[in-house]
C-alpha cells in the first residue's frame, strides 16, 4: 500500500480526494493547518470509507516543521498538493499573504521531495491561468495569459516552479487545471464549507435556497452569450477527486510522457449562470429568489475545457451531470443546516 501525502486534505477538494484514494487502496497522510477547514471533516472521511487517515496539523509556512515532517515520514511515495489560499479578492488586497502561503509552502515541500527522492507530485492548478480564452473549448496548448490577480499568478508561478524542478531532478509532476468544481459527496457526509458570504455561484445558490441569503445576484445578462450570462464548465467534485487518483497512478506506473504534464479537468460542457439557476430549480424543486445585477469586475465571459487530452492520455472522463452535482450540493446544504 503506497503512502500518499495530501496537503490541504481536509479542504473541499482534498477531502473528496482522500476518500477516493482510500477507496483505491492508498494509505493517506493529511497535512492541514485548518485555516480553511474543520477537523470534523475527518469524521466524514471515516464514515464514508471506514478508514481514519493519519492527520498532522501543521502550517506549511513553517519551514522547520515541514523539514521535520519529512524526516519522520521517509516512506511517502507521492504527494497531492492542495494546500493554498484561494480567495481571488483577498489575494488582491493582501498579495504577500498569497505569495507566502501558495509559493513559499510549495518550495519548502519541493525541497524535501528532492532531498528524500519523492518523485510523484500532483498539483492543483486552475483554468484561471488561461484568462479570457481566444477560442473555445480551451485546450492545454492555449497560451497562459497574464494573471489578473495575485491568486491566479500563484498558480502560474507554481506551475513554473514545478516545471523547473522537474527538469533538474527526479521529480515528476502533473498539474491539473480545474475548471469550476461544485457539488458534494453523494453521502452528504463531506462537501464545501465556505467561510462567511460565499463568493462562488453554487454555494451562494444553495445558501439562498435554504434561507441564509436573501437573494442571488446574477452578475450580468448582457454578455455576448446565448442568454447573456457568463459560461463556465462546472465539474462534480467527485469526478475531480477521481482525476487525482488516475494522475497519481499514471506517475506511479511511469506512464507519464514528460517530467511535467498539464491536464484540463472539466466536463467539456459550458453552462451559463442562468442555466445553472434553472437546473437547480428543476432538480431540487426550489424557486430561487434571484435578480439580474451588474457585471462582476474581473469575470471572463466564457470558459470551458477541451478535455481530449485528459480523456485520451490520462484516461479520465467526467461521469456526473450538472443535475447530479447541483442535487448533491443541495443535499449537503440541507445536511449541514439540519434540514
Ligand atoms: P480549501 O480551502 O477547501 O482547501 C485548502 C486546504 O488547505 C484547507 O483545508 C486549508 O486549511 C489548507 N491550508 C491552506 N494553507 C495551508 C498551510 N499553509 N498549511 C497547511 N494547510 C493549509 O480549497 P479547495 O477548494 O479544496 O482547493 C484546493 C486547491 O485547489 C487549492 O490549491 C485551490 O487553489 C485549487 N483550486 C480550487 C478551485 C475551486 O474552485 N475550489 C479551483 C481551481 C483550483
Ligand atoms: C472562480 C475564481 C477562479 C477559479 C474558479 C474555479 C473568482 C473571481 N475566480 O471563478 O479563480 O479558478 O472559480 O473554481 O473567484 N456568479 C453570479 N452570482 C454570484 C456568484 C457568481 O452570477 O453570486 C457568476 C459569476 O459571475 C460567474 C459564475 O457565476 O460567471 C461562476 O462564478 P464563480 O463560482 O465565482 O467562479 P468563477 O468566477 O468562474
Amino acid at each position: 500500500m503506497s503512502k500518499i501525502l495530501v496537503t490541504g486534505g481536509l479542504g473541499y477538494i482534498g477531502s473528496h480526494t482522500v476518500v477516493e484514494l482510500q477507496n483505491s487502496g492508498f494509505e493517506v497522510v493529511i497535512v492541514d493547518n485548518l485555516s480553511n477547514s474543520s477537523i470534523a471533516v475527518l469524521d466524514g472521511i471515516v464514515a464514508i470509507t471506514g478508514i481514519k487517515p493519519h492527520f498532522v496539523k501543521m502550517d506549511l509556512r513553517e519551514k522547520d516543521s515541514v523539514n521535520n515532517f519529512f524526516e519522520k515520514h521517509q516512506d511517502i511515495k507521492g504527494i497531492i498538493y492542495f494546500a493554498a489560499s484561494k480567495a481571488v479578492g483577498e489575494s488582491v488586497e493582501n498579495p504577500l499573504l498569497y505569495y507566502e502561503n501558495n509559493i513559499n509552502t510549495l518550495v519548502y515541500v519541493l525541497q524535501n521531495c528532492v532531498k528524500h527522492d519523492i518523485s510523484n507530485f500532483i498539483f492543483s492548478s486552475s483554468c484561471t491561468v488561461y484568462g479570457e480564452p481566444d477560442s473555445l473549448p480551451i485546450s492545454e496548448e492555449a497560451p497562459v495569459k497574464k494573471a489578473t490577480s495575485p491568486y491566479g499568478n500563484t498558480k502560474q508561478i507554481s506551475e513554473e516552479i514545478l516545471q523547473d524542478t522537474c527538469s533538474v531532478s527526479n521529480l515528476k509532476s502533473v498539474a491539473l487545471r480545474y475548471f469550476n468544481p461544485i457539488g458534494a459527496h453523494d453521502s452528504a457526509l463531506i462537501g464545501e464549507l465556505p467561510l462567511g458570504i460565499p463568493q462562488n455561484l453554487v454555494p451562494f445558490i444553495t445558501q439562498t435556497a435554504i434561507g441564509l441569503r436573501e437573494q442571488l445576484q446574477v452578475f450580468g445578462d448582457d454578455y455576448p452569450t446565448p442568454d447573456g450570462s457568463c459560461i463556465r464548465d462546472y465539474i462534480h467534485v467527485v469526478d475531480l477527486a477521481k482525476a487525482h487518483v488516475v494522475a497519481l497512478q499514471r506517475l506511479l506506473s511511469h506512464k507519464n510522457t514528460s517530467g511535467f504534464e498539464v491536464f484540463n479537468i472539466g466536463t467539456g460542457k459550458g453552462s451559463s449562470v442562468l442555466e445553472v439557476v434553472n437546473t437547480f430549480e428543476k432538480v431540487t424543486g426550489n424557486k430561487l429568489n434571484y435578480k439580474i445585477a451588474n457585471r462582476r469586475s474581473g469575470d471572463v465571459i466564457a470558459v470551458y475545457a477541451d478535455t481530449l487530452k485528459a480523456n485520451n492520455e490520462l484516461g479520465w472522463k467526467a461521469q456526473k451531470t450538472l443535475e447530479e452535482a447541483l442535487l448533491s450540493a443541495w443535499n449537503w446544504e440541507k445536511k449541514i443546516r439540519h434540514q
